[in-house]
């Protein structure tokens, strides 16, 4: 469910920070899309990197909230490019200060890279493992990697408040295209 998912990310977080409480944290999303998550989850990191094909949805997020577009130059970043891609994409974007990439990039800083929603599900087949790579990479040693999905019971509430109002996030989609008694899409949506 997706609010049981904030409530992970947050946990996440509140745990590494117990655990040192100089750490710097950051959370990177693969197709953060509308970037629901970093608006619930943006003043308990440090920064917060996306990585989404469609420059649509990064123009589109902070139109959406408020709370990221006051941050824009500086702890949020989004960037457009391909997962199967991430680390070189993050490396090479130009929205990071030389001082900010090192901060990135530096092992003291626990790196947070994930899914949520059913992005895994719309990727195509043929590059989800090369995604899983790169955000083991991304994440490295002593770094976590979570992937979500929609829970059956949201996934009525993940259509209506996502999918039918932003088409272009899982593909055209009507309610036939998913079973909410097994919280699958039909086939023909994943394939
Ligand atoms: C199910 S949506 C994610 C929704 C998002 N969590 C939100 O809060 O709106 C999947 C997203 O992945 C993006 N995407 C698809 N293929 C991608 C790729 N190869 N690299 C990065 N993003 C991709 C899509 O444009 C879409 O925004």
């Amino acid at each position: 469910m997706f609010g049981h998912q904030v409530k992970l990310f947050k946990d996440l977080i509140a745990d590494a920070k117990k655990e040192n409480v100089n750490r710097h944290c950051s959370v990177i999303e693969v197709g953060m899309g509308t970037s629901e998550l970093f608006s619930k989850i943006i003043d308990d990191v440090d920064m917060l990197c996306g990585v989404e094909i469609s420059q649509k949805f990064i123009n589109t997020s902070y139109d959406l909230h408020s709370n990221l577009n006051k941050h824009k130059d500086g702890k949020i970043k989004l960037i457009q490019g391909s997962a199967n891609n991430l680390c070189d994409v993050i490396k090479n974007d130009g929205v990071f200060t030389e001082t900010e990439r090192d901060n990135f990039w530096n092992k003291d800083n626990l790196r947070l890279t994930c899914m949520v929603m059913n992005t895994m599900g719309i990727l195509p087949k043929e590059i989800r493992g090369d995604v899983i790579s790169e955000m083991y990479k991304c994440s490295g040693a002593g770094g976590k990697l979570v992937t979500g999905c929609w829970h059956k019971d949201e996934l009525q509430t993940g259509y209506k408040q996502f999918y039918s109002q932003f088409p272009e996030l899982c593909g055209p989609c009507t309610e036939a295209d998913f079973n909410y008694q097994t919280g699958d899409f039909v086939s023909s949506v994943t394939d």
